[in-house]
This record gives structure tokens, sequence and C-alpha cells, in this order.
């Protein structure tokens, strides 16, 4: 394959994925009517619903699943003192170069070495210089210095700001983990790839605090963890790595650091990171608040400041991940058909419910199966085109049953149920159907 029929591959992959999320209402462009916002995008009806599975699928097997995490839900807009505990105020920045022609912003470590001319209009390049990646605003009427707050490049920070409040609120005691999933703002120069890198975007992340000297096994546990978790959502295993990051990638903050990457049709890239932190932050906070941010052990009087292993995941590269995976263009006899083949437990309708034909009773007993599996499942009622383009449909937005009721359903309380990946048929009795459903969606 040559180098050009490779990058149009490539695009291709995203560009059905994006395609098929605008058709099928999963992803809009922000502001659309207006010409759309840049790098900001809107979940339709369908993607709400993914995204907001994929956030039950991490809280429960990070924090349901665990008696020592708990959960968080802390304020964008923090403290400006503590972007400068973080280290964000005087770290969190890219070397950016403007082209004084265009006025096209690059990050300077995504231009070759010793260029001179802007790649796209060939005008004069500044110097590089750093921007910080954090989002200003002001907090009140008087708009003055003292009164500037940023919006969170990271959630991490509202744990830390909260970690003797909730331990001893919670009465738990390291090693316990704290989790929260949440908005975070960065003012990315070159955000790219649909809601891969953009400037408003969602994170789970949960901050482990042990005792310092056990934090290398705990490290080992999290990164195993964490990969499984991703094993489990159905993603293909052969396209999931871990990426250890060298002397010097890792943060500030890290003393060792893992990412999790998937291996997009743009590339391999980053989905997670899991850091050992240290007592950075937490060290930070106490000299830069006063307060004394320190376990002591009630019998053993023993003190320490916790170490910290933090598992940060990004929910839209999750969703992106999930949809790209999920894709297939699937040749069948006479024709093709687009199916998404999300797993049962994050697809956002698990049924879609048809009668046969709009008469001889069966749309009544359609409903009153919708009615009553809705109580429990999100479900959607069709009865509209022919049944095939139904199925169609429903391949499209990753519905992994379609249930039939037809004239057998009158005659003998039976239905059909389709299997979204096999297309193949079974007849069920219809007081069977709820607790089948649930078998394959929790199973
Ligand atoms: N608290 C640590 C932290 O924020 P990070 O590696 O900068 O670490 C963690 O970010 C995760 O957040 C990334 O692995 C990615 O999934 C997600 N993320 C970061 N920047 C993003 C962006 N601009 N757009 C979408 N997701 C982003």
């Amino acid at each position: 394959m040559t180098k050009k029929n490779k990058k149009t591959e490539m695009s291709q992959e995203m560009a059905n994925v994006i395609s098929l999320c605008r058709r099928r209402g999963f992803i809009f462009q922000s502001s659309e009517i207006y010409g759309g916002l840049e790098s900001c995008y809107d979940y339709g009806p369908m993607g709400v619903e993914l995204k907001n599975n994929v956030k039950k699928f991490w809280w429960k097997a990070m924090v349901q699943l665990h008696d020592n995490i708990v959960g968080l839900d802390a304020a964008i807009l923090m403290h400006p003192r503590v972007w400068e505990a973080s280290g964000h105020v005087a770290n969190f920045s890219d070397p950016m170069i403007d082209c004084k022609k265009c006025k096209r912003r690059f990050r300077a470590d995504h231009l070759e070495e010793g260029i001179e001319k802007c790649p796209v209009c060939g005008g004069e390049l500044t110097e590089a210089r750093d921007f910080n990646l954090m989002f200003k605003t002001q907090m009140g009427a008087v708009t003055d210095a003292a009164s500037d707050v940023y919006l969170r490049p990271e959630t991490a920070q509202g744990i830390f700001v909260n970690f003797l409040n909730v331990m001893n609120s919670s009465r738990q005691k390291p090693p316990f983990g704290i989790a929260q999933i949440g908005k975070a703002f960065r003012n990315e120069i070159t955000p790219r790839n649909f809601i891969f890198r953009t400037r408003e975007f969602e994170q789970a992340e949960m901050q482990f605090f042990v005792k310092p000297g056990t934090h290398q096994e705990w490290f080992s546990y999290w990164k195993e963890h964490r990969m499984q978790w991703y094993l489990d959502l159905g993603i293909t295993p052969e396209k999931l790595h871990f990426h250890q990051h060298g002397p010097d990638e890792l943060a500030h903050y890290a003393d060792n650091a893992f990412d999790i990457e998937y291996d997009f049709g743009f590339g391999r890239k980053e989905l997670e990171g899991i850091h050992s932190r240290t007592d950075f932050d937490l060290s930070r906070h106490q000299e830069f608040s006063g307060k004394k941010q320190l376990y002591v052990d009630p019998q053993t009087k023993d003190r320490f400041i916790p170490y910290v292993i933090e598992t940060s995941a990004g929910v839209d590269r999750t969703v992106l991940t999930i949809l790209t995976d999920a894709y297939e263009e699937e040749k069948l006899e006479k024709d093709t058909r687009t199916v998404l083949h999300l797993a049962p437990a994050i697809a956002p309708v698990k049924a879609a419910i048809f009668p046969l034909v709009k008469r001889d009773g069966l749309p009544e007993i359609a409903h009153k199966l919708t009615d009553d599996l809705r109580k429990k499942f999100m479900v959607f009622y069709d009865e509209s085109g022919a049944v095939g383009r139904r199925y169609r449909r429903q391949d499209e937005a990753g519905t992994p049953f379609c249930i039939t009721v037809d004239s057998e359903t009158v005659e003998q309380q039976t239905v059909t149920i389709r299997d979204r990946d096999t297309m193949e048929q079974i007849r069920l009795p219809l007081d069977k159907v709820a607790g089948w459903l649930d078998e394959k969606i929790t199973g």
C-alpha cells in the first residue's frame, strides 16, 4: 500500500464513525447552526446514553465494587492557589509558534526541527513561546487580578484538596481511593481527531492513597485492573497496549507512569494514564495551604503523607474507542450492512420492539411489551417501514436485540428475538423476555 492510500484509509475510518455519529444521533458539532465551534461537541440522544453507560460502567468497577473507594463531585471552579500548588500555573504549557501571515498556531514540537516558514502558507514564523493551557475567567463583578479563576484542567485536584474531608467523614484509611467523573478544560493548541482531543472533555479519575513503600505494589495492581476494564468493555485486545513513560516523558509529579493506548486509524494513542504521583500533590497542598495533609494511625501513632496512585481516563476518548472498535461494514450476500458491535452493557438501546404489521392486534401487544421492559431497560418501539429496514437502523445504532411480535405471538404468546451480531433468531415465550434480556445485559 502506498503512503497516500494508507492515509486515505486511515481518515476513512474516522470519516465513517463521524458520519454514523451524526446520522444516528450520537455526536454533533457544537453550535452547528452557527457554523460550529471548533473542537467542541454535543452528545445527541444515542450519544448521551452511550456516554452515561460508559460512566456507569466505570463507577461500578471503581466505586461500587470496592469498599475502600468512595466517590466525589467537586466544583469545576477552585481557589486559584490550587493551581499554583499543583504546578499548573508554572508548568502546564505547550511551546507554541505562530505564523505572522495566516495567524495559524502550531505546537513547536509538532513542527519539523529548524523550520523557518509556515508549513501551510509559507509565512514568517514567530519564536516558540510557552502557552498555558488553562482557561482563565473572572469570578464576581469586579474584574481585577484577584478575581481570576481557572476552569479546572483536570479533576484530580478536586480530589486532593478534599483528601482530609473525605478520609475523616467516610472513616477510610490508607489504602483507600477517591473517584470522580467530571468535565475538564484545556485550551489545546491543536485539538483534533473528532472527540479525541478537545478543549472541553470529561475525565474519570481515581486517586488511591497508600502508605509510602507500598506504592509500587499498588501501581502494578491498578495498571492491570485498568487494562482489564477496557477488555471488559469488549475492546479488541490486540489493539490495546501499555506504554511506559521514559524519564523525559514523565510529568513533573510522577516517579512512574504507564499509558493505556489504542490503535486508531490515525495512530497508536493514549486513552488513560496510570501515574505514581508519590506525595507530590498532598505535600504541595500542605505547603501552600498551611494545613497538614497527614494520615495518623490511631493505634501505632504512625504518621505519613500518603503516596498516590492515579488512574486517569478520558470518557470521550473511551467513547471514541468504543465506536471505532465496534464499527463494521459487513459484506452480506446481496448487500452491505453497517453495524456497531457494542457490548450489551453499554449499548444505548438494549432492545427494539417491532410489531411485524400494524394490524391484527400486534401493535397493542408490542406496546405492552415495550412498557413492561422499559421499567428496567432502555428500549425502543418502532412500527415504521419494512422489518428489514428497521433491523438495519438498529444495527447502526448498536442495539443488540430486536424483538418482533407476529401472528404466532397472538396464538402462542411467543416472540422472535434477533441477535444483532449473528442475525440469528430464536423464539421465546413473552413472559421470559425480561429475564433473558437481563441475563444478556448484566451477565
Ligand atoms: N490527572 C492527570 C491527568 O489529567 P492527563 O494524561 O493529562 O493526566 C488524562 O489526562 C486523560 O484525560 C488522558 O489519558 C485522556 O484520556 C484525557 N484527556 C486529556 N486531555 C484531553 C483532551 N484535550 N481531550 C480529550 N481527552 C483528554
